[in-house]
Parts: structure tokens; C-alpha cells; sequence
């Protein structure tokens, strides 16, 4: 599936060189997140030792994956940058929009029906652009990026928060705002905060009935939701080289729940098994080559806690199966007893109703073949399911191979539906309701990653438990959360009391893996003849017309909104039922800041308009300025765009007319998308001056035409009683950032670049 067998020579190539210089200019011996991140730097050779947490450091990463919700945007963007093709190997997924319902052939017939113009765009543009395009049922963007493109040692990043999944096979993949990737795809640098870094030790063998994802589960219950936030988890040990590669993949893939940056582990035996499984000997064969570049140095290892800012220990022969819920993921929970008390104590249904097997974290061939096990013997054993059962493949050579080797038989004589290969359950498309709002409290288990209310099937009162493939199967058998499989017995159809033994399976296919149509469209090798396709009467795609640079004489402005307190990027680009329209710019436009509490009657959507003296819904007000020809101002309080880095929340502002967003203090990603789009993103030198703003400000920057790097602006602002007030602001524009503002956007400078 063309994986780049060149790129990775020459990133492996370098790697020796790169990683000895940084090993001397650091001064000591590196983890393996410090050698690929050294080994893709931006500028080259290391010439300092950055400081963790702290510096912000551009890098070149190897490859880029988007999937089909958020590669919209920023494929519209890369339109914009005049390129002829992407400047790293790029690839598009479409999982994110295939409903789970009927099965997977009515499911994905009925997909490919409602998003049919979403998915020919993204066929159309990748084909234009040369990104290698996954089609509807090809299966999950991680799996199928496990299975085709991940290599130890390499650098990806991805516009979806579990890309971190290609951890497992020893990267460094990080997941990003569709920005990043568009700058990356246009071969500008991709800028990251040097990551903290965590160490996980981890001894012994699993058995039984516990598997990876107990791993980070218990993590999970150490670390918390936030615990990882800024870091990278390395894991090692002999516990890491008794782990299965796609065990691995699912450690890292939940390390997203922890707030991680991304999780990865060495090179080792078990990644070497996969990709020759998976057609990669090539990538095998070169990898054992620098295989002591693709681990930690073992000086680190032996003694962690000098090099790594926090470790943590587990001894596999240990750890028990974890059962962990509901609505965070980080709620452990040891399955059995403690699951009881704690059910009864909280008022969590203990009858179980579906249990769901799948997603982008566990649905490798050693995932079904380990749930198999157990379905099939439920079946021999003469017990019927309590529970219904879902499953949902990882992609269509896992599926393919699955049902060659009759697991998906197994699961179907419970009454199994075999969704489509793709997110649904795990993202909301679960069709389990007609009325999910009013639908009645339950619990569910199933072996994704996130947990949060309504997140699978839209039901407030949905208790979902997280739990590994062989655990989901034998709590959805009993049809009870507290079922323990190691004590507990079932009654079967003739009355008699059995018991599951415990739960086999292959780590890769005996017979190895087998595919008859993976689902991958390759680019063609000249797409300048490509037209791409867009409907001008789309509600969902539009194309994006440059934006007109805002200039130096921005005089008469009005006030938008002032934000009180708490403004993330949610409250400024709602996600929700909006994400229809995320491929529309001026569609989406309309929940521009409708989240945005106003300061002045601490109401949501509602604020004056200047012109008319009227109350209204933002989106509504900022249109009725920008028709009249006048730039508007947002206000807001402080670490305002915090949250997902989604760059509609600065493209929207910019689309309808907002000139700057004038702050206490700005989350980094949001403030550096503002300036990505060509606007004002701006702090009060003094804080308090967020008082002065009133409802019916008139503003005039006095001072734009001296822009530059670390000189304050002055804002001038006229109240309605004629007194006046003039506020010095700060910003972080560097040079290169300002001549983004000057030319309207990052985009319409790169276009220019590319023109010269
Ligand atoms: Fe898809 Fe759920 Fe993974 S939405 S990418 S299966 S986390």
C-alpha cells in the first residue's frame, strides 16, 4: 500500500549521526522519544539541549494522517497553498461517517449514499494532491496506519487525537489541529513544546484473563485524564517485550485518555513479527540495522528515574482485569467484587445490555481471536448471550482475515452484528435509538477508548465501561458488570453450572493475513488534470476564497462580544450536530462564539448590535458589521481558546469580518491559529483594561503601520459618552508571523512563495 521503504531508509540513515550528536550535546543517554525527536529536527543536527516542558521546537515530521471529519478543513486549506502535491506522504481515512445500525452492507451503502459528496471531495482532492486515500470500509485511520505506514523510529502526526495509536510500533505519532497538518502538508516545520517525558517500567507476563488493555487502564487509574498532559510515556522492560505489537497499539492509543502527548515503546521482536506479517520485511530488515537507535539507551532503562521526569513500575504478573467506567475512562475498577460495591454504591445498572468489540484501540486479529475464544465457548458450553453484541473490525485485512478463519462466525452465532469497518459505535454513529435524549439508564461495556456520556449512542443515561475484547465478551455473555470469569459460574441451557476457561488466542493469524480489497485508492502520478469535486450548492463543502489581508489602518471597529471567563475553543466552534458543516466555512460560521458567555448580561448568543442598538445571536451581529463594511473586535478573559487546537474557531471569526481578538492570555495554539488565519491576536499589557471595555466601543489601532516584533500596539477606544481610553496591548508576532497578517494568512504567503 506504498509505504515509503525510501523515506524510512533515509530517516534511518541519518538517525545514527543525528542521535550521537544529540546524545553529547544533551550530555547524557537518551530515552527513545528524545532520539526521534532529535533525529527530526527541523534544522538538522542538535546544537542544544532543549528544555523539557519548557522550549518550543520545530520539527519534520515523516507522514501525516487525516480521517474523514477533519481532513475536510484542511484539505480545503492546503487548496489554498498552490502546491502541486503534499510535501510528506499523506494519507486520507474515511471512518468517522458510517453509521452502525443494520450491518455493515446496509451501514455502508447507506454512507456512501448520505456522505457521498464528502467522500468524492476527498477522493477527488487526495488523488489531485498525491495522498494515498482509504475509502468507506476500508477500515479504522490507526489500524490501517498500524497495518501499512507506522515504523519505529518515525515521526507522524495526524488530524485525530488517537494517532498516537502508531506508538505501538515504536513512533513518535502525535495527533494535531487540521493547521498543523496543513503546514506540514505545505513543508513548513510543525512546531511542538519539548515534551516531559514519563517512564513506565514494566516486569513480568501477562496471562490469563488480563491483556494490554489492563495496562493502561491501571495507568489510567494512576495517571488520571490529565496525568500525561505535556509528556511523552515511553514504556520498557521485559513486560514491554512480552507485549504483542498491536498490545502495544492499544497501550499508546489510550494514552490520548490520559492527556499524553503520545505514548511509544523500543524496538523490539514483537514489532518485528508484525511487520513481516504485515508485508513490511523491508522495513523489518532495515530497522534491525540501527535497532539500538530505535530503543532507549540502556543506561536509561537500568536506571529510569535519572532521566525520565516521573516513572512508574507495574509487574504484569500482577496487574488483574480491569473493568473501568462509567463517563471517564480513568474510573478503575478491578472486574468482580470491587465492580459490585462500587455499582451499588453509585447506582450503576448492573445488567449489562451490549457489549461492543472494536475501534481504532482493540480490534486487532489477536483482539477478535482472544473474544473468539470466548464466544465460541459460550457456544460449546451451551450458554446464550444476556448481553447484544456489536463488533467492529479494525480494517477490512483484519475483517478479511477474521471471517477466513471463521472468528466472525463464532461471534455471529450469539447474534453478533458485524458493523462496518470503521469508528461507529466509538463516535456517536451508533444508531441504538430513535429518541436517544429520552432513552433509559443502562449500562454497556465495550473495549474503546473514551467512555464519556452520550459519546456512543447519544444516551445521557448510557453507563459505558471500558474493558479489554476477552472481558467485554464475558461480561456481555453474563449480562452483568461484576461478573468475574475467574470465580464466577453461568447456568447454562440445560441447567448446569460451567465456567469460561481462560482466553486463547493468535497473536498474528496462523495462516497469515489475506485481503481481497483493503479499500485503498494510490494517487495518480500527475493530479494536475484532477478537477476536485465540490458542489456549489453544498450545505457541507465549500470552497475557501483567500482571505483579504486586514492592513494597517484598522479604524472604527466595534465590539463583537467580551467573553466572560471560561472560553475554550468549544464556546467559540461548537462540535456537537455543527460538525455536518465542518467542510463550510460560512455554514459552520453560524456557531461562531454562540458557546461565549457576553460580559455585559452574562448570557450566551446574545449581544448588542451597534448599528440597530439590538440584541442578537453573534454569528447574526458579526454578519450585519462585515455587510456594513466594519471590522469587529472580540474581547475575552484569560488561557481564552483553550481546548481542542480546531481551526475553525479561528477561521470563523476571520471569515466573518473580526479584525482582532484582544485578551488577558491566550492558550499557545489558538493564539498561533489566529495569526495562522492573518488577524490580530492580542493581550492587555495591563489585565485590568479588560474593564474598560463597554458594550458600545468604537476602536482604532493608531499605531498598526509600525507592527513588529515586540513592540506594543496602541488601541484607541471611544465610549458612547465621547470619553476615550487608550489601551497598549501586547503579541508574540515574530517576523515570519507578521508577514502572515500582511498577506491575510500563512496560506496566502505560502501560495505567493510558491508562485515566485
Ligand atoms: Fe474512530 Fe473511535 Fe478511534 S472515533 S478513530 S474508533 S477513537
Amino acid at each position: 500500500m506504498a509505504f515509503d521503504i525510501e523515506m524510512i531508509k533515509e530517516v534511518y540513515a541519518r538517525m545514527t549521526e543525528r542521535v550521537d550528536v544529540a546524545r553529547k550535546v544533551v550530555g547524557k543517554p537518551l530515552t527513545l522519544a528524545e532520539k526521534i525527536l532529535y533525529n527530526h529536527l527541523w534544522e538538522g543536527n542538535a546544537t542544544t539541549a532543549f528544555k523539557r516542558g519548557e522550549d518550543y521546537v520545530d520539527f519534520a515530521p515523516d507522514r501525516i494522517a487525516c480521517q474523514d471529519a477533519t481532513a475536510q478543513m484542511a484539505l480545503l486549506q492546503f487548496m489554498q497553498a498552490g502546491k502541486k502535491r503534499v510535501a510528506v506522504p499523506t494519507t486520507v481515512h474515511c471512518d468517522h461517517l458510517i453509521q452502525a445500525k443494520e450491518g455493515a452492507a446496509k451501514d455502508l451503502k447507506f454512507a456512501n449514499k448520505t456522505s457521498a459528496e464528502v467522500f468524492d471531495f476527498l477522493s477527488s482532492v487526495s488523488n489531485k494532491y498525491g495522498i494515498g486515500f482509504w475509502k468507506p470500509g476500508a477500515g479504522i485511520i490507526h489500524q490501517v496506519v498500524l497495518e501499512n505506514y507506522a515504523f519505529p523510529g518515525g515521526m507522524m502526526i495526524g488530524t485525530d487525537s488517537h494517532t498516537v495509536n502508531a506508538g505501538g510500533l515504536g513512533m513518535v505519532a502525535i495527533g494535531v489541529g487540521g493547521a498543523d497538518a496543513v503546514d506540514v502538508m505545505a513543508g513548513m516545520a510543525w512546531e511542538l513544546k519539548f515534551p516531559k517525558l514519563i517512564g513506565v517500567k514494566l516486569t513480568g507476563k501477562l496471562s490469563g484473563w488480563t491483556a494490554p488493555k489492563d495496562v493502561i487502564l491501571e495507568v489510567a487509574g494512576i495517571l488520571t485524564v490529565k496525568g500525561g498532559t505535556g509528556a511523552i510515556v515511553e514504556y520498557f522492560g521485559d513486560g514491554a517485550k512480552n507485549l504483542s505489537c498491536t498490545g502495544k497499539g492499544t497501550i499508546c492509543n489510550m494514552g490520548a485518555e490520559i492527556g499524553a502527548t503520545t505514548s511509544t515503546f523500543g524496538y523490539d521482536a514483537s514489532m518485528e513479527r508484525y511487520l513481516r506479517a504485515t508485508d513490511r520485511s523491508e522495513v523489518a530488515d532495515e530497522a534491525n540495522k540501527i535497532a539500538p537507535y530505535l530503543t532507549g539507551d540502556d543506561e536509561v532503562y537500568a536506571n529510569p528515574e535519572q532521566y525520565f521526569d516521573q516513572v512508574i513500575e507495574i509487574n504484569l504478573d500482577e496487574l488483574k482485569p480491569h473493568i473501568n467506567g462509567p463517563f471517564s475512562p480513568d474510573l478503575a475498577t478491578i472486574a468482580g467484587s470491587d465492580v459490585t460495591e462500587k455499582a451499588t454504591a453509585n447506582g450503576w445498572p448492573l445488567d449489562v445490555e451490549w457489549g461492543l468489540i472494536g475501534s481504532c484501540t482493540n480490534s486487532s486479529y489477536e483482539d477478535l481471536s482472544r473474544a473468539a475464544s470466548i464466544a465460541k465457548q459460550a457456544v460449546d458450553k451451551g450458554l446464550e448471550t444476556k448481553a447484544e453484541f456489536g463488533i467492529n473490525p479494525g480494517s477490512e485485512q483484519v475483517r478479511y482475515t477474521a471471517d477466513r478463519d471463521g472468528l466472525l462466525a463464532t461471534f455471529e452465532a450469539l447474534g453478533a452484528k458485524i458493523f462496518t469497518n470503521a469508528c461507529g459505535p466509538c463516535i456517536g454513529q451508533w444508531a441504538r435509538y430513535s429518541d436517544p435524549k429520552n432513552a433509559p439508564k443502562n449500562s454497556i461495556i465495550h473495549s474503546f477508548n473514551r467512555n464519556f456520556a452520550k459519546r456512543a449512542d447519544g444516551n445521557p443515561n448510557t453507563h459505558a465501561f471500558v474493558a479489554s475484547p476477552e472481558m467485554v465478551a464475558a461480561v456481555a455473555i453474563a449480562g452483568r458488570l461484576d461478573f468475574d470469569p475467574t470465580k464466577d459460574t453461568l447456568t447454562n441451557k440445560d441447567g448446569v453450572e460451567v465456567m469460561f476457561d481462560e482466553p486463547t488466542g493468535d497473536e498474528l493469524p496462523k495462516r497469515g493475513f489475506d485481503v481481497e480489497d483493503a479499500g485503498y485508492q494510490a494517487p495518480i502520478v500527475d493530479g494536475s488534470g484532477v478537477d476536485v469535486v465540490v458542489s456549489p450548492d453544498s450545505e457541507r463543502l465549500e470552497l475557501l476564497t483567500p482571505f483579504t489581508p486586514l492592513g494597517s489602518d484598522i479604524k472604527g471597529a466595534k465590539l463583537l462580544i467580551k467573553a466572560f471567563g471560561k472560553c475554550t475553543t468549544d464556546h467559540i466552534s461548537m462540535a456537537g450536530p455543527w460538525l455536518r458543516f465542518r467542510g463550510h466555512l460560512d455554514n459552520i460560521s453560524n456557531n461562531c462564539l454562540i458557546g461565549a458567555v457576553n460580559a455585559f448580561n452574562k448570557e450566551t448568543d446574545k449581544v448588542k448590535n451597534q448599528l440597530t442598538g439590538e440584541y442578537g445571536p453573534v454569528p447574526k451581529t458579526a454578519r450585519a458589521y462585515k455587510a456594513a463594511g466594519i471590522p469587529s473586535i472580540v474581547v475575552g478573559d484569560h488561557n481564552y481558546g483553550e481546548g481542542s487546537s480546531r481551526e475553525h474557531a479561528a477561521m470563523e471569526p476571520r471569515h466573518l469580518g473580526v479584525a482582532a481578538v484582544i485578551v488577558k492570555s491566550f492558550a499557545r495554539i489558538h493564539e498561533t491559529n489566529l495569526k495562522k488565519q492573518g488577524m490580530l491576536g492580542l493581550t492587555f499589557a495591563n489585565e485590568a483594561d479588560y474593564d474598560l471595555i463597554q458594550e458600545d466601543d468604537t476602536f482604532t489601532f493608531s499605531d498598526l503601520a509600525d507592527f513588529a516584533p515586540g513592540k506594543q500596539l496602541t488601541l484607541d477606544v471611544v465610549h458612547a459618552d465621547g470619553s476615550t481610553d487608550s489601551i497598549k496591548l501586547n503579541h508574540t508576532y515574530n517576523k515570519s508571523q507578521i508577514d502572515w497578517y500582511n498577506e491575510g494568512s500563512a496560506l496566502n504567503l505560502i501560495k505567493k512563495e510558491n508562485v515566485k
